[in-house]
């Protein structure tokens, strides 16, 4: 029996038409994974945003194929709700329809995703006939329009994208392309709200905006940058809605602190012996061969 609960792509399709706003959040591990499908989030993205966020790297384009599976994995299994999106990494996809078929699958049989999310379309063929490779092997696709981090470095850098009236046209027609074939919805990242107002309002399929404003479907941020966990970048679209991270630096304090005058562990936090075992064990201490 299908659990009535659990989110679905025609679910979501629905929830567009009666103009209830989506949201979508990332996840890279098992413990936000379980909270945000808890909060009843819609879409939870293991995006490749894991690189920067969580493993360090610069940009998003040195995260590899094993990397994103491993975490997605996690994230699986604490996950019962919300549709789950595996984000393909840079070079998954665009070297070969073969390949990328084959990378886009590799998410829904090893890390039992529903779905994968590829960057692009927008004036490059490869990327489109990508989606299209994954759609006709029969797996759902999230498009993403606009900035798209892993090729920020053509694109000039980590710009607003479609701000000139050529480009914006471009965007809205690339969007109508990845609807034709067939993307179940489209992110929006760093367009102006004019722009992503008018896409969504041209799509039957919804869109999820991050730094495009209110008049997307949905929404869509990295979670640890609404906990206030990515240290000192701070997008100027990404809203702080807790700041974990001095949630984090106070407990972590009041630990150093507890066990620097012996608060911690106290006598209810730890273990101890029967009274017949612990002198039994006392005696056998005093024996010379016991302590050999
Ligand atoms: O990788 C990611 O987290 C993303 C979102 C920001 C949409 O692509």
């Amino acid at each position: 029996m299908p659990d009535p609960q659990r989110v679905t792509i025609p679910g979501l399709l629905e929830k567009k038409r009666r103009g209830e706003k989506l949201t979508m959040l990332t996840a890279y591990d098992l413990p936000i994974a379980r909270l945000v499908d808890e909060a009843g989030i819609d879409i939870i993205l293991v995006g490749d945003s894991l690189g920067m966020v969580a493993l360090g790297y610069p940009t998003t384009v040195p995260v590899t194929m094993e990397e994103m599976l491993h975490h997605a994995k996690a994230v699986r299994r604490g996950v019962s709700r919300a549709l789950l999106v595996g984000d393909m990494p840079f070079m998954s996809f665009n070297i070969s329809l073969e390949k990328s078929v084959r990378n886009a699958g590799r998410f829904l049989k090893e890390a039992g995703c529903d779905a994968v999310k590829v960057e692009g379309g927008q004036g490059s063929m490869e990327s489109l006939r990508a989606v299209r490779a994954i759609l006709d092997a029969g797996i759902p696709v999230l498009g993403h329009l606009g900035l798209t981090p892993q090729t920020a470095g053509k694109l000039g850098g980590f710009h607003v994208q479609a701000k000139e009236a050529q480009s914006a046209v471009a965007l809205v027609k690339a969007a109508q392309e990845l609807e034709k074939a067939g993307c179940f919805g489209i992110v929006l990242e760093c367009v102006p709200r004019e722009v992503a107002a008018e896409t969504t309002r041209r799509l039957s399929i919804p869109t999820f905006g991050i730094g495009a404003g209110p008049h997307c479907d949905g929404q869509v941020l990295v979670t640890q940058d609404l906990l206030h966990l990515s240290g000192s970048f701070h997008p100027k679209f990404a809203r702080t809605f807790a700041r974990v991270d001095q949630a984090v630096l106070k407990a972590v304090g009041q630990f150093r602190k507890a066990v620097g005058q012996g608060s911690f562990p106290s006598a209810k936090e730890s273990f101890t012996m029967a009274s017949v075992q612990l002198e039994k064990f006392r005696r056998g201490l005093r024996k010379p061969e016991a302590v050999r």
